[in-house]
């Protein structure tokens, strides 16, 4: 099943990040976030398990998919695409017309997943600075 994350299960999502190799979103830029779309950061539950995670967040302009995760032992049955297409039904009731996300280069399989559902990589380099 897929719902919205609640504060209860933040150890067991911060154990499929870690599990998946992604950095752990801490408490406090959690905190942040939820306070402006709480409905874009999904969970994929089965029972009380958590199998697998994403955030999405949305700046009036484009919805950006983050931290896609699924325990390595639940992978291949469909559950990330599950939860991306909860997310871009979210995005859509919300009028957001494109969603951006990041891979990184070596990330092969990743960039499988993402082109399967239709995500088309883009020449665009990122650039960032610390504030
Ligand atoms: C990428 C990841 C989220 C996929 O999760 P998943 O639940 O196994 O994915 P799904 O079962 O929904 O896969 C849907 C489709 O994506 C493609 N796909 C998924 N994993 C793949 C892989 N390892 N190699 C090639 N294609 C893959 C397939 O087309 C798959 O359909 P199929 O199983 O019918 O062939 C998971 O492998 C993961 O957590 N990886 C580590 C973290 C990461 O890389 N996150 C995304 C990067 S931004």
């Amino acid at each position: 099943m897929i719902r919205t994350f609640r504060w209860t299960d933040y150890a067991a999502v911060a154990a499929v990040w870690a599990a998946a190799a992604r950095e752990i979103v801490p408490r406090a830029e959690l905190e942040l976030k939820l306070a402006r779309d709480p409905e874009l950061f999904l969970v994929a539950v089965d029972g009380d398990r958590v199998a697998g995670v994403v955030l999405g967040t949305w700046d009036g302009r484009r919805g950006w998919i983050l931290r896609l995760a699924v325990d390595p032992a639940r992978r291949r049955q469909g559950i990330a695409a599950a939860l991306v297409r909860e997310l871009e039904g979210r995005f859509r009731a919300l009028g957001c017309p494109r969603v951006n996300l990041l891979v990184m280069p070596d990330n092969e399989a990743g960039l499988r997943f993402w082109q399967a559902l239709g995500y088309l990589p883009m020449p665009d380099v990122l650039c960032t600075k610390p504030l």
